[in-house]
């Protein structure tokens, strides 16, 4: 019969003398493996004598049971010594100047929608969206806007292919038309987005972006609009009281229609908005004039409300005191390091108009 207590210190000793895990694995399939040790002395079982078999069976076991468990011990104490060397070893240089991230910044234009969103959201409006190509139908003919309405000249509007109808959104007005086609009233939406107009200079931009709004419902009356404007207005430029004037003006879609002016004083070189005797115009709004509701096969005797359209990129610049409207569109990235916002909602370049 083998000398099992050879073959044990034997094994015994291979374990021990290995000093990191690594090399612990390969005794382990020398000891284990498919050809190791241990496998080999199994294996010959089927060939002993009866007599012999049932004791090199039981020894074996033994064996087999008494280095899987010193195995385990020495994993656990190799894994100690090697943490314990990496520790000593390794030290951590704290004269190295700290890693630096780049967090990229949040556009003006797009803090303003998002701000103008939750603000809309809290009383009720929910948001709908429309495309950027629009047919001459929903931009202009659906809205009340005649045939020889001067905003429908070339001069103005970008025209894709006049022979199919398809223009540049002037306005976000044509996603009052979707909205009322696509569902029945009442309705209580917003919609933010793109708009172009032939038109260039520090205050005007090809592109820019608008803030359509429309509540449709019964009994609305000009009072709600009134309400809802003197909300916004508060709420956006954070401020407790706002003057606020509504002109009469004239828009197709609406009747009457209105343009309403903010107060404002400029105070040591900066805008204050809600207070002092100049005005400055902000949005367009109105009642919503009974053929465009006809248009969308809405009862106007059923149903009224108001609208409004207000212009995203001037609020923007209003509040943090922005006076280029092209650098908006630049995309220059010091600009956007500048006037950006931090993604984490902490506008640290707050530039307020009360600073
Ligand atoms: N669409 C108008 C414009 O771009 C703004 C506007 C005025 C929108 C009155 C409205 C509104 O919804 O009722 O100048």
């Amino acid at each position: 019969m083998e000398n099992f207590d050879q073959i044990e210190s034997d094994i015994l000793n291979k374990i021990k003398n290995v000093s990191n895990r690594n090399s612990l694995d390969s005794v382990k399939t020398e000891i284990f493996g498919k050809k190791g040790i241990i496998t080999e002395l199994f294996k010959k079982i089927g060939s002993l004598d009866q007599s012999q078999r049932k004791e090199y069976a039981s020894k074996l076991n033994d064996l087999k049971a008494k280095i899987t468990e010193i195995l385990k011990k020495q994993v656990v104490n190799l894994g100690q010594s090697e943490i314990n060397n990496k520790l000593k070893n390794e030290k951590i240089d704290i004269t190295l100047p700290g890693r630096t991230y780049f967090a990229g910044r949040i556009h003006p234009v797009s803090q303003v929608i998002d701000e103008v969103t939750s603000i809309f959201a809290e009383i009720g409006f929910s948001v709908e969206e429309g495309p950027d190509v629009e047919s001459e139908y929903y931009n202009f003919s659906a809205l009340n806007t005649p045939e020889n309405h001067p905003a429908r000249d070339m001069q103005d509007t970008f025209y894709l292919d006049r022979s199919k109808d398809l223009l540049l959104r002037t306005h976000t007005s044509p996603v009052q038309i979707r909205t009322m086609l696509k569902s029945k009233p009442p309705f209580k939406i917003i919609a933010p987005g793109r708009t172009y107009r032939c038109d260039s200079d520090q205050t005007h931009s090809p592109m820019f972006h608008q803030l359509e709004g429309l509540h449709i419902d019964k009994n609305i009356n000009m009072g709600h609009l009134k309400g809802c404007l003197y909300y916004f207005v508060k709420k956006f430029f954070e401020v407790e009281k706002v003057k606020i004037r509504f002109r009469p003006s004239h828009f197709p879609f609406t009747e009457p229609s209105a343009e309403v002016d903010i107060g404002y004083k400029i105070q040591d070189g900066q805008i204050k908005i809600g207070e002092g005797y100049k005005w400055l115009e902000i949005l367009g709004c109105g009642m919503v004039h009974p053929n465009v509701l006809i248009n969308v096969k809405v009862n106007p005797k059923q149903y009224q409300g108001y609208a409004f359209g207000v212009g995203i990129d001037r609020l923007a610049m209003l509040k943090y005191g922005i006076n280029d409207l092209r650098a908006f569109f630049e995309s220059d990235i010091r600009w956007l390091e500048f006037y950006g916002f931090d993604p984490l909602d902490v506008p640290t370049n707050y530039r307020g108009l009360s600073r």
